[in-house]
């Protein structure tokens, strides 16, 4: 190699030693009789020293080194007189005898270190420049490890992976597909997999029985923090199991994954029913680094002249311990908060009970003391609490009631990104009924499985049908989610009628997948995780970008490369596809 050591392994036990460091120039500085560069690559940064009375010559030419510049040094390790705890070579410095330029580096349009002062775009322009800043460069070895620890583990519990293809079919269900126009046939398009669903039950059909792939994903969709056009899950299925192999075989992952990476041991993952997660924190994603659970206060509150309470399907509230001395001008910028187009209440009720024991609302005009006080009890408030309340329509009041439970938490400081606290949400509804369709839709995907016990629902109340399903979620994170499948022909064809489907287009659709089930699919079940979101959330981001070497912009383009752009003439010909317009 052109160097002996890289820039961030030398110690007080190399002094003396004559090495040669290759690297990126981050800073030089410049102290007259002295002249000081910090050299950095992946690995770390060593200070190079060059002396103006011992080797003018070679002084000048390390003051014409410009930021970025990429050089050869050669010299000899040294005890520094001024030493830098924070770097693992802060105890030493190269004094050097040679330095051979190897390539020059026009300005850098943003500073490389680890506080930066270029702009998000900027530096997803030049993302080969923001990689080498340590930040960005350790959030892709995290991704790394986590990579290598998920194949070793998989692989010592008899996992294999397996590749499968990215041109494939597209279907109607989830989210909008990308597709590819196919040259060799004429008109017809190949999609890009939203996951590789079908195939990993195809495989299991096939007789693998455990299977694994760190797998690329593509949704057409709108893309937020922890959403990018083309993710990656751990994507997994096994046969021959129950729902328990299979939460019990990805909690064995989860802990693994934290305890190998981040050092932490995480307890038996909890369960919660999808109701209960509804019923109790507002969402199918509780965050349970946290308490202050939902109350319902609906039959206590009704009657008393008060006619948002009145008219409202769901009185339900929260009670957040030691903020009775929220001031007016904090309680207005809950009450903001809740009203805010995006969580659309239609204000905000509060109790106050304050230190010395007694009582305040927003709403004493309608409730006296004794009626305040049955909801101390049914919140089993202690003084120096403050309880916050809405009302409404039920779905939206608990969504909304949900937004404030965790804009409380962040307010208390409840949500520590490194406080881990995973969980299984299960027994998800098979069905969810679209008003604007006047349809069911799958609330997982059409190949998962009622639970036996509610299957005879289908035909009466399918609304009221249980899935086998179940997700995985961390501080608020869906991080992964899965199900057991249907591996019956029959069950899997009255589920797409169910979900609208004709029996031909079924069979244009899935006719490979049902055709399969008739020889000999073994029963099976399976799951994915969010790779990305697994890696933000182990890294202590809310966004996936970080973890991300090459990632798209909120418009879903990559800045760098300038994608997605127009096509020649020529190739659109070849495809036989004309743009409108
Ligand atoms: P699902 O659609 O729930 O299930 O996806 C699994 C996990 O993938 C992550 N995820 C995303 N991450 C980043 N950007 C996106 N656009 C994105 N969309 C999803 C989430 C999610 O929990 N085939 C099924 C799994 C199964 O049934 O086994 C599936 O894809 O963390």
């Amino acid at each position: 190699m052109l160097r002996t050591n890289n820039c961030g392994e030398l110690n007080i036990s190399n002094i003396g030693k004559v090495v040669t460091l290759t690297g990126w120039v981050q800073r030089s500085r410049d102290l007259g009789g002295m002249t000081f560069v910090d050299l950095r690559d992946r690995y770390g940064i060593t200070q190079l020293v060059f002396n103006m009375e011992t080797n003018a010559a070679l002084c000048e030419e390390a003051r014409k080194l410009g930021r970025e510049f990429v050089v050869a040094a050669m010299g000899t390790v040294a005890e520094r007189s001024n030493k830098n705890p924070k770097m693992s070579t802060g105890d030493i410095e190269i004094i050097v005898d040679k330095i051979d330029i190897l390539n020059t580096s026009k300005t850098p349009p943003f500073t490389i270190e680890e506080n930066t002062d270029g702009g998000d775009e900027l530096r997803m322009k030049y993302r080969y420049l923001d990689i080498r800043r340590s930040v960005v460069r350790d959030n892709l070895m995290l991704r790394h490890r986590m990579a290598i620890e998920t194949r070793n583990y998989m692989n010592n519990i008899g996992f294999i992976e397996v590749e499968t293809p990215v041109l494939i079919k597209s279907t109607p269900e989830g989210a909008r597909d990308f597709v590819v126009p196919s040259r060799m046939n004429e008109g017809q398009f190949y999609a890009l997999p939203q996951s590789p669903q079908t195939f990993k039950q195809l495989l299991m059909v096939a007789g693998l029985d455990k299977y694994f792939q760190i797998v690329k994903c593509f949704r057409d969709e709108d893309l937020r923090a922890d959403r990018q056009p083309e993710f990656t899950q751990i994507d997994c299925e096994m046969s021959f199991v129950t729902q328990e192999d299979i939460l019990e075989t990805f909690e064995g992952l989860t802990k693994h994954l934290f305890n190998a990476v981040k050092g932490v041991n995480i307890s038996a993952l909890p369960r919660i029913s999808y109701a209960d997660s509804m019923k109790y924190y507002g969402n199918d994603k509780p965050d349970i680094r946290f308490g202050m659970t939902f109350v319902e206060l609906t039959d206590l509150v009704k009657g008393h002249e008060f006619k948002v309470f009145d008219d409202a399907e769901i009185v339900v509230g929260i009670n957040t311990s030691g903020c009775a001395g929220y001031t007016r001008k904090q309680l207005d910028e809950l009450t903001d908060f809740v009203k805010r187009p995006q969580i659309g209440a239609g204000g905000l009720v509060y109790l106050r009970y304050n230190e010395e024991g007694s009582l305040k609302s927003s709403v004493d005009k309608f409730y006296n003391e004794e009626e305040l006080k049955k909801w101390v009890a049914a919140f089993e408030a202690k003084p120096g609490d403050l309880i916050l309340i809405l009302a409404g329509a039920a779905n939206k009041t608990r969504k909304a009631l949900s937004e404030l439970r965790l804009e409380m938490g962040n307010r208390l400081g409840f949500r520590n990104p490194e406080i881990f606290a995973p969980l299984w949400v299960v027994d998800f509804p098979l069905l969810e009924w679209d008003e604007e369709t006047q349809r069911y839709y799958a609330m997982h995907h059409p190949f998962t499985s009622p639970k036996p016990e509610d299957i005879a629902l289908l035909d009466t109340n399918p609304g009221k049908v249980r899935a086998n399903a179940y997700d995985l979620v961390i501080n608020g994170v869906e991080i992964g989610g899965g199900s057991i499948r249907i591996h019956n022909k029959d069950l899997q064809k009255k589920m797409f009628t169910i979900l609208g489907f004709t029996d031909e287009d079924a069979q244009a659709q899935f006719g490979f997948l049902m055709n399969a089930f008739e020889f000999g699919a073994p029963p099976h079940g399976g799951i994915a995780f969010g790779f990305d979101r697994m890696c933000s959330l182990f890294g202590g981001s809310e966004s996936i970008r970080d973890y991300i070497a090459f990632p798209k912009n909120n418009s879903g383009r990559d800045v760098m490369i300038d994608s997605p752009s127009p096509i020649k003439q020529e190739q659109l010909d070849e495809l036989k596809l004309r743009l409108k317009g």
